[in-house]
């Protein structure tokens, strides 16, 4: 299935998006409930344009060789450095609850093209039951479930329901402590961390501990005091709070303020193969990409998400030959001109 196609499929069914040539956060811009930015509606777009600024130097004076994209992380690998990301309600989306159908494609199409797939665990039990089921269904180890900030015990029960999947870590994201939407919900109200509620998260899984939603230098030193072993480096796509930095922009300064520490993943406004050179010149070891997930699915199902996987695979491939990166550990900060 062409990308194109994909595109055009998804214009017929999806809301509140227009499934543009490329996802940067206009059109959808402060459409929240939708899947834009919080008011004024900057945020995404915020994200997509650091990635833009940042240009590619082209070097050829290189032995010439295959290309090879492997990733390892927490000693799985896979074929990319590339998770999908949570989206913890489709209902952003679509008239209809479809999230648990979503999460189950995606996760079969990461499976099949070998790389990282997460959910998120919505407001519903449901949800997070579903994703349990797909990570069986599909006998696919490759999975992190990402939990919402509320309260310590109830993620505890959600973790201890999820350890006895093979799902190969799994991650709290602190920053949906800003989502308003949620606030209605007394028993489930999300709200901040401390590092202590960390260390104590951190205690309940055996698995591979990851923190998402860390923007500064002093939040991922935090994480590395909790025990995180990976941090994602994100604003939640500019939906918890506007005018925040790019994530783009302070991810230099997390790299050196972490690198070598804990596993160092980074989204927001990541698109195709040339801003994954770029994340990964800048010091991050992987990406999360999630809206252009959902827009791939409205697309074409599995074979949608198949389709966009293997448009950014390409991109990333032809990417890295051209600046002279023959794997992952050649990539560095000489490749890149930063604006
Ligand atoms: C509709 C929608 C729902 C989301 N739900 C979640 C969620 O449940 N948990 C979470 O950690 N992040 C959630 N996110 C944030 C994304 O995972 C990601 O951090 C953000 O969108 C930036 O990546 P992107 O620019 O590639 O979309 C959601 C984003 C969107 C657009």
């Amino acid at each position: 299935m062409q990308y194109d196609e994909v595109l055009k499929n998804a214009r017929k069914t999806i809301l509140n998006c227009k499934a543009c040539p490329e996802c940067n956060g206009l059109a959808c811009g402060n459409t929240l409930p939708g899947p834009g930015s919080k008011a004024p509606g900057n945020g995404a777009n915020d994200n997509w344009r650091a990635w833009k600024a940042i240009k590619l130097n082209v070097d050829t004076f290189v032995p010439d060789a295959d290309v090879d994209t492997s990733f390892s992380l927490f000693g799985k690998t896979f074929r990319l450095p590339v998770l999908s990301g949570p989206i913890g309600s489709m209902m952003q989306y679509s008239k209809e609850d479809v999230t648990v159908d979503f999460n189950d494609a995606v996760i079969q199409a990461c499976a099949e093209e070998g790389i990282i797939a997460s959910f998120g665990d919505g407001i519903r039990g449901e949800t997070m039951e579903g994703g349990f089921a797909s990570i069986a269904r599909h006998q696919y180890a490759g999975v992190i479930p990402i939990l919402n900030p509320i309260p310590n015990d109830e993620i505890r029960k959600r973790i201890e329901y999820l350890e006895p999947s093979s799902a190969f870590a799994v991650s709290v994201v602190v920053d949906s402590a800003g989502l308003g939407h949620w606030k209605f919900n007394d028993r489930l109200r999300p709200g901040s961390k401390t590092v202590s509620d960390l260390k104590f998260l951190r205690s309940c899984t055996k698995k591979p501990f990851l923190v998402k939603g860390i923007m500064t230098a002093k939040a991922a030193e935090q994480a590395v005091e909790a025990g995180a072993d990976g941090i994602i480096v994100s604003n939640h796509g500019g939906r918890v709070l506007a005018d925040t930095p790019a994530t783009a922009e302070v991810l230099p300064e997390i790299v050196h303020a972490v690198k070598g520490q804990t596993a160092i993943i980074v989204d927001g406004g990541i698109r195709n193969g040339t801003d994954l050179v770029k994340a990964l010149a800048l010091g991050a070891d992987a990406v999360l990409i999630c809206r252009p997930f959902a827009v791939a699915w409205f697309g074409g199902g599995v074979d949608g998400v198949k389709a966009y996987i293997e448009k950014i695979r390409e991109e990333f491939s032809d990417a890295m030959y051209m600046v002279g990166a023959r794997r992952l550990s050649d990539l560095c900060p000489e490749m890149i001109r930063l604006p």
